[in-house]
């Protein structure tokens, strides 16, 4: 039988993702009310919107929890754009309901914006230049939130931390709303706080891109072969 003796209040929401198996292969399309620019794309619905909502109001409570232990300061709440923006915006929402419906602590916020260029230098390792902060100084001696979409192979992320640790923050949390399960097995990164583990599949929607399409969709989806062919840019 399950132990309810356990108090709410003592409710544990994992930081943890929710782990979607390799065995599970998605929703039909038939069930859901998908953008007919898109349908003959799609293979299958693998995380409805709904869920994705219900799991980042999840991830709120969470980091409200953990984080609000250092106020009166700032949280300095990173968005990586673009593909982060639809969950950073309902994150930092959620984070806010917290904040006003609680009247025994809170968690201020700021709010900046930035855009990651990789590129591999001469010695054929990963470098990479934060476009859209214009003094990286001013992250000096904060509290930092980074907010990203997926973390895939991690190599991304690992440079850009490294990169806001010159600054010496005071501190530095990593939020993914996805991880990938990669097949080789190479994801050289782990997210303090992460949604969902994804099977090694190439999704799209909620402001997940390929080569700048699908963004424009709602649920979490699994490419068709053809659409990715379809919307492959030609020589790449
Ligand atoms: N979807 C969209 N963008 C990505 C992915 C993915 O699966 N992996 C890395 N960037
Ligand atoms: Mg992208």
């Amino acid at each position: 039988m399950a132990d309810t003796s356990k108090k709410s209040d003592e409710h544990h929401i994992e930081s943890n993702p929710l782990v979607i198996s390799d065995s599970f292969e998605g929703y039909s399309l038939n069930f859901f009310n998908l953008p007919l620019h898109y349908r003959d794309d799609l293979k299958s619905v693998l995380i409805p919107y709904g869920l994705v909502q219900d799991r980042i109001e999840a991830l709120a409570s969470r980091i409200f929890s953990d984080l609000h232990i250092h106020i009166p300061e700032q949280l300095i709440c990173i968005c990586v754009l673009k593909g982060g923006y639809r969950f950073f915006s309902d994150l930092v929402s959620k984070i806010q309901n917290e904040n006003r419906l609680r009247n025994d602590r809170s968690l201020p916020m700021s709010l900046e914006f930035i855009r990651v260029r990789s590129y591999v230098n001469d010695r054929s390792t990963e470098q990479i230049e934060i476009i859209g902060l214009s003094d990286l100084n001013a992250l000096n001696n904060k509290h930092i939130l980074i907010i990203e979409d997926i973390i895939d192979t991690g190599v991304t992320m690992a440079a850009l931390k490294t990169e806001i640790e010159k600054f010496q923050p005071k501190t530095i949390h990593v939020v993914s709303l996805f991880t990938k399960r990669r097949k080789d097995k190479k994801c050289i990164f782990k997210p303090d706080y992460s949604g969902f583990e994804v099977p090694d599949h190439f999704i799209v929607g909620y402001a997940l891109d390929y080569n700048e399409y699908f963004r424009d969709l709602e649920h979490i989806c699994v490419m068709k072969e053809s659409g990715i062919a379809k919307y492959k840019i030609p020589g790449s």
